[in-house]
């Protein structure tokens, strides 16, 4: 059997004969002679993280992606994320540990589905969240991302009517800080989904002292209870500047390894729905290891090959989005 990388026994050759170290070490020989650099996103392994060369939410890496110097970029993150860099940067080689690190959010809306929805709507400006396939945004007029969705869609002009993609949740979010209408496809993500408002309140109760803290992919009920809601890097940065001393934390586990580095005497609490479930963590970000990383890199693949067309339009959106986003 093959691995997604297609060389399963130097994977096993590598878990057993080498420490964590050495791996690292082969990651960072490779880094330079490649001329590559490693982009990682918050939900990584803490291993990951700190070999990165750059780790934040989806927006900070597009922009990365798109200032790069490097002749190749690896993407420590899910499908999509590294599918974008290549839009982004497509003269540059993109690959990611594991193909199949996908993502149920952007599963949850094929371009074929979307594009029947579409047609009954064709006065509408689609604004499609970042997690989604390139065929998705190339059906697309803008992109967004957890940290800019409030600011794209306040650059619609108010005449424009709005159709919200895949994130339903993420939409609700937008469409009550902007009060502008959306319809919305009827996606969410399985790890911020599941979240129960219960489970929450019960954490809230037993920790009195803690702020509740959400990513914006929550169900309403627990933003609306949250004390502030925001982008993997908005989380971040809130839990640095201000002045409590715990949180509970209602995302995926992978935030609190910078968390805990940037505010070694805070606390951090992980809202999970039990205090056994390791239901925050993403099954997809969890499936890029320090091992499969320094195999891509060696063989420089899996790939991200994508065609040259596709490319084209889908790039129109993201490039519209980072413009807005600079402004
Ligand atoms: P951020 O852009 O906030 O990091 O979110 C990415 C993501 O996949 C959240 O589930
Ligand atoms: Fe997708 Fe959810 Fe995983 Fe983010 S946490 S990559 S939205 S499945």
């Amino acid at each position: 059997m093959k691995n997604t990388n297609g060389h399963i026994k130097e994977l096993g050759f590598i878990n057993e004969k080498y420490k964590k170290s050495d791996i690292i070490e082969q990651i960072k020989l490779l880094r330079k002679k490649k001329n590559a650099v490693i982009l990682a996103h918050f939900y990584q392994i803490p291993e990951i993280q700190d070999i990165a060369d750059f780790v934040g939410d989806s927006l900070g890496l597009s922009q990365q992606a798109a200032s790069t110097n490097a002749d190749m970029i690896v993407f420590c993150g899910v499908h999509f994320m590294a599918e974008t860099a290549k839009i982004i940067s497509p003269e540059k080689k993109v690959i990611l540990p594991d193909m199949k690190a996908g993502c149920s959010l952007a599963d949850s809306c094929s371009a074929s589905d979307f594009a029947k929805f579409k047609a009954n709507y064709p006065d509408h400006i689609v604004v499609t969240y970042i997690n989604s396939s390139a065929e998705l945004k190339s059906l697309s007029d803008v992109i967004c991302t957890s940290s800019n969705a409030v600011k794209i869609v306040n650059s619609i002009p108010l005449d424009k009517k709005i159709i919200f993609t895949p994130d339903k949740n993420l939409g609700a979010y937008v469409m009550q800080q902007t009060k502008r209408p959306m319809i919305f496809w009827d996606g969410s993500c399985e790890v911020h989904d599941v979240l129960k408002l219960e489970n929450i309140i019960h954490l809230k109760i037993k920790h009195k002292d803690a702020k509740l803290i959400a990513h914006p992919e929550c169900k309403a009920p627990i933003l609306e209870i949250a004390d502030f809601v925001g982008s993997t890097t908005a989380l971040l940065n809130y839990t640095q500047t201000d002045k409590s001393k715990k949180y509970i934390v209602a995302t995926e586990t992978g935030i609190l390894h910078q968390m805990k580095l940037n505010s070694p005497e805070k606390e951090f609490i992980i809202a999970t729905n039990n205090e056994t479930c390791s239901c925050n963590d993403c099954p997809y970000m969890k499936l890029n290891t320090i091992e499969k990383l320094y195999i891509c890199m060696k063989y420089e693949k899996p790939e991200i090959v994508l065609d040259l067309k596709l490319i084209k339009e889908a790039k129109k959106p993201i490039m519209k989005m980072l413009q807005i986003s600079a402004t």
